[in-house]
């Protein structure tokens, strides 16, 4: 975007709401009751993995409720890292009882790759993981059609999404679909998984023949792949069934039960609000309700049951795939951010789109979600940079929006109105507190709290567990 506007930089005087109640039920120190939801502010990749992994020392559940192998969540400890997609990030601590909720849709080979890879690496996988009976499955076919469908928007008008290429939207039109959908459930009983799957196949292949004759050079521009078989699904997908069989439960009965005797859950959201199939930028989305709104739906738990949202803000902008993004930076800047942020795909290991942070987006976020406290990353990428900008506001069409627009063609031309800040010189990772991070990132993060009107909880200063910073009363209890 080139025509920003800029006003001068700012200087805010105050600390953090240090002892913010929203800090504070954050923490489950005052509040023990009630869950909490960390859910992504902006367009994935914030650093959900890293915080869900801090806070689950003081949960007993940590559930996925959507999504699915589309997520990358990576976990750092000491020096190992964890790339996660469809296991919840409380794998890793032996106290925590992972639920795989119904919203999620489920690719039944990876999650049993990354249960294998684990184990490999002497992570306990067995009672400490729970997989709805009602969650969807996602099967080669699915993938298949992500694949096609991206293509015939390719070679049509151009108007591709840019997916992961995981069956993610396929999966989900499936569970829309109702009679081309399997759950795992269907994995339970092999002659029932047979005949769905008989008759899915069929509508399927037909379907794919439709599709790739409308790929410009036909079925020889794609992948070569032969029509699905319906006995060799079966026998394939009844076999990853028996594998996970042991897990496989209803799993919101399980949840209510841990809520009812004041268990504390924690719902890990994955992908983001911006990517929200009902709120985000539409059609640039994924297919699942990746807001804190989707987890009464996407894990069976009543309106109500969150106490705390946590809304993980990274303190610049990546975006991956198409679809609009005001703030993008295509120039030395934002190539820098991508290579101190480490900015490529955990999932794909594309290059992410860099760029600004922008509060509109982030504030209309928050209020979605009612987040009652931000968690802040990717202060080390920002240090040593001479100017930080933020975006307060679009200019559109000669006027200035501070709301945030359903129209992602309105985004795409909407110019972004900048706030200056000075940048911090020196690196931050070795910061051990809100009270020794540098002047200017202290104001940059008063600024933010003050403009989406949530205290900030937490700023993490690297990606180790131990440089996430917690202020005041939460970090002198931890
Ligand atoms: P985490 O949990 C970043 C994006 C894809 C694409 C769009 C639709 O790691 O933050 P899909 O395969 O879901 O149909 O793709 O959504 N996308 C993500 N981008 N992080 C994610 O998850 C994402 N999940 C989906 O790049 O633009
Ligand atoms: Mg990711």
């Amino acid at each position: 975007m080139t025509g920003s506007q800029s006003h001068g930089i700012h200087n805010i005087k105050g600390p953090l709401a240090a002892d913010a109640d929203g800090a504070r039920a954050l923490m489950g120190l005052r509040m023990p009751t009630g869950a909490t939801s960390v859910v992504g502010l902006q367009f994935g990749d914030e650093g959900k993995g890293q915080i869900v992994d801090l806070l689950t020392a003081r949960f007993q559940l940590v559930v996925r409720y959507n999504g699915g192998a589309n997520a990358g969540h990576s976990v750092h400890i000491g020096d190992q890292k964890f790339a996660l997609h469809l296991i919840p990030s409380g794998i890793l601590a032996p106290h925590v009882l992972n639920v795989v909720g119904n919203g999620v849709v489920i690719d039944p080979a990876q999650i049993l790759a990354e249960i294998d890879a684990l184990r490999q690496r002497g992570v306990e996988v067995g009672d400490n993981l729970k997989i709805s009976e009602r969650a969807h499955v996602v099967l080669p076919y699915h993938k298949r059609q992500d694949a096609l469908m991206e293509q015939v928007l390719s070679d049509g008008d151009g108007s591709r999404i840019g997916t992961t290429g995981r069956g993610i939207g396929p999966a989900y039109a499936d569970k829309a679909m109702r009679s081309t959908a399997v759950r795992m459930i269907d994995l339970l009983e092999s002659a029932r998984l047979a005949a769905r799957l008989d008759h899915i196949v069929r509508i399927k292949n037909a379907q794919f023949l439709a599709l790739e004759g409308l790929c410009r050079g036909g079925k020889e521009s794609l992948e070569p792949c032969p029509p699905f078989d319906a006995v060799e699904l079966t026998r394939e997908f009844a076999a990853y069934g028996d594998r996970l069989r042991p897990m496989i439960c209803d799993t919101s009965a399980l949840i209510q039960d841990a809520l009812a005797s004041d268990r504390q859950v924690l719902f890990e959201g994955a992908n983001a609000v911006m990517l929200d199939v009902d709120h985000g930028t539409y059609p640039f989305v994924t297919s699942s309700n990746c807001s804190s709104l989707g987890v009464y739906s996407g894990a069976g738990v009543p309106a109500g049951a969150l106490r705390n949202v946590l809304g993980i803000v990274k303190l610049y902008t990546s975006r991956v795939g198409g679809g609009p993004f005001p703030t993008e930076l295509h120039d030395g800047t934002a190539d820098g951010l991508r290579d101190r942020g480490n900015e490529y795909g955990t999932t794909t290991g594309r290059p992410r789109r860099c760029g600004w942070l922008d509060l509109v987006a982030v504030r209309y976020a928050a209020k979605l979600c009612g987040v009652t406290a931000l968690g802040c990353t990717g202060l080390s990428v920002l240090a040593g940079m001479e100017q930080v900008k933020v975006c307060v506001a679009y200019r559109h069409g000669g006027r200035t929006m501070s709301g945030f627009p359903a129209d992602a063609a309105v985004l795409e031309s909407a110019e972004p109105v900048y706030e200056l800040f000075e940048g911090f010189d020196g690196p931050v990772d070795g910061c051990e507190d809100f009270e020794s991070l540098p002047e200017a990132a202290r104001r940059y993060l008063q600024f933010i709290e003050q403009f989406v009107g949530v205290p900030v909880a937490m700023a993490c200063v690297g990606r180790r567990r131990d440089q996430i910073l917690l202020t005041g009363p939460a970090a002198s209890e931890v």
